[in-house]
């Protein structure tokens, strides 16, 4: 014990959390319970690109719903991979990460890759074919092979560009002429059924990927992912958490595989962990108590879709829209679903408020399938009935959100436009 625990002006003996980083999503745990099995396979599958092979591509598809360690797993092989070559046990290999959400064009992507491999591509200047080459002769001069990750695929394929990034990726090895260095994909789906639909037939049967299926975690799962982030990772004083809070927790979130019910989330399992020892803290109690879970379950913890730090990476517009939309149905309570014309007025109305232009009736529609398409907001085709009979005539879109409280996704988006508006 040191001497500042005894601090009489900033006494931290309450003091529940150890590390608050490690309880957010962008920490990688050193370990990942329940994913060993996945991640051996994995490695087993591309153990060739690994082992220096070249003139090879080998694909593996993770699928799973949200929070089942896909992304984790795929980080901690690149990780593993920039620690083997540095003690040398392995031949050089790079690692680059694309996280589908971030970048909305090929060039954006190939520059994100550029950056992973320590290039500095400009943003102006060249052309995607040429830094694709620029990309595939560094690795080659270099002799190293490539292992990349493509996550949250779903939405890259619902891009219009989607199905070009997506096979200029998976061909980066071949574009021009014969492979020159093995090329490792790792390529994350939440809904590989659903989202293969929108992949050109060509990439498609060419893919011919191992395929890694990730389920929801059971509630016993979840206890050993939130214990390990105790104990091992030392997020949270060990003393401060009894095993019926971490049961507690585990079973509010855990999945049921004969009931099909629960949402075997390991993000939300932890996020409540997270919430309820800082609440605990916040009474000035130096333990968790099933008070402070119930508090934030019942408080209402955001769907990890809802996450700040999801809808951060929403664009503007996308922002805004989906603020008019929670605006609206906030003004019409007794509604479900609102008409997409209410939502395009509030919307200008939202613009003009925030001093910016707003965007034309197409690219609204566009944007509205987007946030449709990402699970945010679920829309409905009003049935046309004139005299008895259905018409053609278009009728607007109904628009509704079901799976979150308005008042927090009005609060989260609000204050993320103002911060985004002030970086302009
Ligand atoms: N087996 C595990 N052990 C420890 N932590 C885990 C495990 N699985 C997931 N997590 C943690 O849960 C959170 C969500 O995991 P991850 O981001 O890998 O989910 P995902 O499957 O990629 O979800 P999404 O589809 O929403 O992107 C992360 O903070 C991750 O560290
Ligand atoms: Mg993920």
């Amino acid at each position: 014990m040191s001497l500042l625990d005894h601090d009489p002006i900033f006494p931290n003996r309450n003091r529940i959390i150890l590390d608050e980083y490690k309880l957010t999503n962008d920490y990688l745990p050193t370990r990942l319970p329940h994913r060993e099995q996945h991640l051996v396979e994995t490695i087993d599958h591309l153990k060739p690109i690994f082992q220096g092979e070249e003139n090879i591509v080998r694909t593996v598809i993770f699928n799973g719903p949200i929070g089942t360690g896909k992304t984790a797993v795929a980080k901690s092989i690149g990780k593993k991979l920039q620690d083997y070559v540095a003690k040398k046990r392995i031949p050089p290999i790079a690692y680059a990460y694309i996280n589908s959400q971030s970048f909305t064009t090929k060039f954006q992507v190939l520059r994100k890759i550029g950056k992973d491999l320590g290039l500095n591509i400009p943003r102006r200047g060249f052309s995607t074919q040429e830094v694709t080459e620029y990309i595939v002769n560094f690795l080659d001069k270099n002799g190293y092979n490539l292992y990349l990750v493509i996550d949250e695929t779903d939405v890259l394929l619902r891009r219009p560009e989607g199905n070009n990034i997506l096979y200029t990726l998976l061909r980066l090895g071949e574009i021009f002429g014969p492979s020159r260095f093995g090329l490792a994909l790792v390529v994350v789906f939440r809904n590989y059924t659903v989202s293969i639909e929108y992949m050109d037939k060509s990439i498609l049967s060419s893919l011919n990927a191992h395929y890694v299926e990730f389920n929801p975690y059971t509630s016993r799962e979840l206890e050993d992912i939130l214990v390990s982030r105790i104990r091992n990772e030392k997020a949270i004083r060990e003393d401060a958490v009894s095993d019926e809070i971490i049961k507690m927790i585990a079973d509010a979130v855990g999945y049921d595989p004969a009931t099909k019910r629960g949402y075997g989330d390991a993000r939300m399992a932890i996020k409540i962990l997270w919430f309820a020892a800082r609440h605990a803290e916040n009474e000035g109690r130096s333990h968790v108590l099933p008070e402070d879970v119930r508090y934030v379950i019942n408080r209402g913890v955001l769907p990890t879709i809802y996450d700040p730090e999801f809808l951060e990476k929403l664009q503007l517009h996308e922002k805004l829209l989906l603020l008019a939309i929670a605006r609206t149905l906030m003004l019409n309570r007794e509604r479900a679903y609102v008409s997409m014309g209410v939502v395009k007025l509030e919307y200008e109305d939202l613009c003009e408020n925030y001093g910016v232009k707003p965007l034309g009736h197409t690219s609204v529609w566009e944007r509205i399938q987007r946030l449709r398409n990402l699970g945010l907001i679920e829309t409905r085709v009003a049935k046309g009935r004139t005299r008895g009979r259905t018409t053609h005539i278009l009728i607007p879109e109904q628009i509704g959100i079901s799976k979150v409280p308005l008042n927090l996704l009005e609060k989260t988006l609000m204050r993320l436009i103002e911060k985004e508006l002030a970086s302009l």
